[in-house]
């Protein structure tokens, strides 16, 4: 039996202890809840008296983690709604189950990430990474507007990386929506960069519609979870040098984390995220506030001046819809 109880750092939870609320009456949904920084999120939402709606692909899962919140914070009603990012049809059908079944969503967390092999691709031939990163976002948070536009005051968090710094010069995201060809190993950047694009563009047009809906982006800094224990991505080397590249790689992520180069947990992973939708004072972008943006508590973090790309914003979201088959302000 897995152990859902969370080990809470010291300087977490004395920042949970100004920054959380009580949050009963409120709903947050979360996508990839039920491991890593996702479960953090849902797991502190939970502790505070609020509602989790888990959109995950692992319902099972996430219906163990509902009967341990039930015991363990008391019943607040939390709901599962499958999603597998990877497949557009389930993007359409989580959307469509959620419209019906919930009235009104506080905050949603489109945390859910993989980093696969460049080579990965999805049933339909697609890059993997790139499809369960962003498309799969952008086509189940489209399909999602009806509860999003009657969520007066809705707050949504896409998380993004670090590693947004190092996509792809000169990119452009013509080669993500068509069937896996030549895919450089900056694919996870290019991801993540996406995040950051979307959210941008989607604020700006809520605010053109005037739409009572705030979007923010997020990154966690470096947390050690399954997403890099053991990881295979190439464009890692980046950031720490072929080594990480090498059959050495993982072993050296381990030790950044155990000499301190890194988050404690993913407790402390998760502040960046509830801080965008908690603080008043937020901008645009939080991420942890320490070395590098490594680790620390959370602040305003620094964006990459392609994020503010409007031509690469455009580009993106054109695309996107077109893929997807989804229109957001029809
Ligand atoms: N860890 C870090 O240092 C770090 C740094 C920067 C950014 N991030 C970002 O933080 C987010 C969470 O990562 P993590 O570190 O918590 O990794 P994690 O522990 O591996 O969690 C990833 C979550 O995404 C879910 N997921 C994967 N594929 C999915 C799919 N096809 N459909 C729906 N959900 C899917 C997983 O679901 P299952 O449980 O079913 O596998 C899991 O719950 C990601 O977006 C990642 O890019 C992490």
């Amino acid at each position: 039996m897995r152990q859902y109880d969370l080990v809470i750092d010291p300087s977490s939870r004395a920042w949970l202890d100004d920054h959380l609320p009580n949050l009963s009456g409120k709903t947050a949904m979360v996508t990839g809840s039920t491991q890593g920084i996702g479960y953090a999120i849902a797991y502190l939402i939970a502790r505070a008296g609020g509602r989790v709606i888990f959109a995950v692909r692992n319902v099972t899962m996430a219906e163990r983690i509902i009967a341990y919140f039930n015991q363990n914070f008391g019943d607040n009603n939390h709901g599962v709604a499958h999603l597998d990012l990877g497949v557009l049809q389930t993007t359409k059908d989580a959307a469509d189950s959620l419209i019906k079944g919930v009235n009104h969503v506080d905050y949603i967390f489109a945390n859910a990430g993989v980093v696969g092999l460049p080579t990965d691709c999805t049933e339909t031939g697609h890059n993997r990474t790139f499809f369960i990163n962003h498309i799969g976002h952008f086509s189940f948070l489209g399909h999602l507007m009806p509860l999003i536009a009657r969520s007066k005051g809705i707050k949504i968090v896409l998380q993004s990386s670090l590693r947004h710094w190092s996509a792809q010069k000169d990119l452009t995201f013509e080669k993500y929506f068509q069937k896996q060809e030549v895919i450089p190993n900056t694919v996870y950047a290019d991801s993540k960069l996406a995040n950051i694009l979307f959210a941008m563009k989607w604020s700006s047009l809520c605010k053109e519609q005037d739409l009572d809906v705030e979007m923010f982006s997020a990154h966690p800094g470096y947390v050690l979870t399954s997403i890099n224990q053991g990881t295979h991505d190439a464009s890692m080397r980046s950031i720490l040098g072929s080594i990480s590249a090498c059959e050495f790689g993982s072993a050296c992520l381990k030790l950044m984390h155990r000499f301190g180069f890194s988050q404690p947990g993913i407790i402390a992973g998760s502040l960046p995220s509830l801080r965008a939708v908690l603080d008043e004072g937020a901008g645009f972008y939080s991420g942890p506030s320490g070395f590098l943006e490594v680790y620390g508590l959370p602040k305003d973090a620094a964006m990459s001046r392609r994020c503010y790309d409007t031509k690469l914003q455009d580009q993106l979201w054109e695309q996107s819809e077109a893929f997807c088959r989804v229109n957001y302000f029809s």
